[in-house]
């Protein structure tokens, strides 16, 4: 069992602190995806469980064993990083089988077990070849290979993908997801692409500067964004924010151009008078005739996506973009309506950039409502 327990982690470097306080419960054999931008410190806590860097508060267990004062090579992790680190003189199963010959392992059972994880990895016919004789997504499989050979507990991902074409990087993703589902070993996997994250992970915890904003499955994420920073991190194109007040009175949010989206009872009463962001995701929302649906709105440009169009819209001075198969071209300032069908709508609070929510379900649908004039 390779559980990993992280416990108020703090990172100082001199007298900044980049990690504050951070608390997380890994599963054994889970597939965790660490997201977030550049610089919100998801190298420094993947380095922390490593053993590469020291950890200046708080406790990291792994297995039950707390790895604190544990050198890396104690500690049962094998980590794969973005610069594949290969020794460019050796051949691709020197690279591989590398640690067992440094353990001391008998070259025929080396060769036995090289050979066996070569194959996993779909690397059997570049055994002799030397890394510079390879394409980037091999030498990326051959610096998976190492890892695996060694059979780890716990297999750690610094943003391996980050240097391969698109093309690549979605295939080599699916191998690793595929390597991870045959093996079984805990994963924890750095990435500050989306979709890298969404794809890949069992549960993603999301960083923003430092700290943990929110843990959960890709799907939690994405359907109850726990911040504003999360609503707008996660979801392609990025969520819409309109600010508005609640008003328990009328059971909406009113917006400053006298709009009034509906909310439940429930929720406007929870929240009345509170100043909210709202957050509308461009794939909920439709485009309709001028003067009908909750919101009024003018057209800004049209972007072609392929199966879908994006409308960008701007209600008063606050762009809004409105995903839809239902491609429309339209003039520049041309007056539009637009339609939120019956789902979650997105509340959060102005100052903290909580996520207000008044129970189960409490948070309504957006309904067609009369302007108020
Ligand atoms: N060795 C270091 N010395 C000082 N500051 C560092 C060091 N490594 C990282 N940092 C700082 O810590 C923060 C988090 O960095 P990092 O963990 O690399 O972020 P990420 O991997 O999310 O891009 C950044 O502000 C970075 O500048
Ligand atoms: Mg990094």
């Amino acid at each position: 069992m390779a559980d990993i327990s992280i416990r108020d982690v703090r990172k100082v470097y001199g007298k900044d602190e980049v990690i504050h306080g951070v608390n997380l419960a890994i599963h054994n054999g889970e597939f965790i995806v660490i997201l977030g931008p550049s610089g919100c410190g998801k190298s420094t806590l993947l380095r922390m469980i490593a053993g590469l860097e020291d950890i200046s508060g708080g406790e990291i267990a792994i297995a039950g064993t707390v790895v604190n004062d544990l050198e890396p090579r104690e500690r049962g992790c094998a980590m794969v990083f973005q610069n594949y680190a290969l020794y460019p003189h050796m051949t691709v199963g020197g690279n591989i089988g590398y640690a067992l010959k440094v353990a001391g392992v008998k070259r025929a059972e080396r060769d036995a077990k090289v050979r066996a994880v070569a194959r996993s990895v779909g690397l059997e016919e570049f055994i002799d070849r030397k890394p510079g004789q390879l394409s980037g997504g091999q030498r990326q499989r051959v610096a998976m290979a190492r890892a695996i050979i060694r059979e780890p507990k716990v297999f750690l991902f610094d943003e391996p993908l980050s240097n391969l074409d698109a093309k690549l990087r979605v295939q080599m993703r699916h191998e690793i997801r595929r390597i991870h589902n045959r093996i079984g070993a805990t994963s924890v996997f750095v990435t500050h692409d989306q979709h890298e994250g969404m794809t890949l992970a069992d549960r993603m915890v999301i960083m923003n500067k430092g700290t943990i904003d929110q843990v959960g499955t890709p799907e939690e994420v994405y359907n109850r964004p726990a911040t504003t920073y999360v609503a707008g991190f996660i979801g392609s194109p990025a969520m819409n924010f309109l600010s508005g007040e609640v008003r328990a009175g009328e059971s909406a949010v009113a917006l400053a151009d006298g709009s009034r989206i509906a909310l439940t009872p429930a929720a406007a009463r929870a929240f009345d008078g509170r100043l909210v962001q709202i957050g509308l995701r461009p794939e909920a929302l439709a485009l309709c005739a001028p003067g009908e649906g909750a919101l009024r709105a003018r057209f800004d440009f049209y972007e072609e996506m392929g199966s879908d169009g994006l409308h960008h819209l701007m209600v008063e001075d606050v762009p809004l973009s409105v995903l839809s198969a239902h491609k429309q071209r339209m003039p520049e300032g041309q007056e539009v309506g637009v339609t939120v069908p019956p789902e979650v709508v997105h509340l959060f609070d102005v100052e903290s950039g909580q996520r207000l929510e008044a129970g189960p379900g409490a948070v309504a649908t957006i309904k067609r409502m009369e302007h108020a004039e």
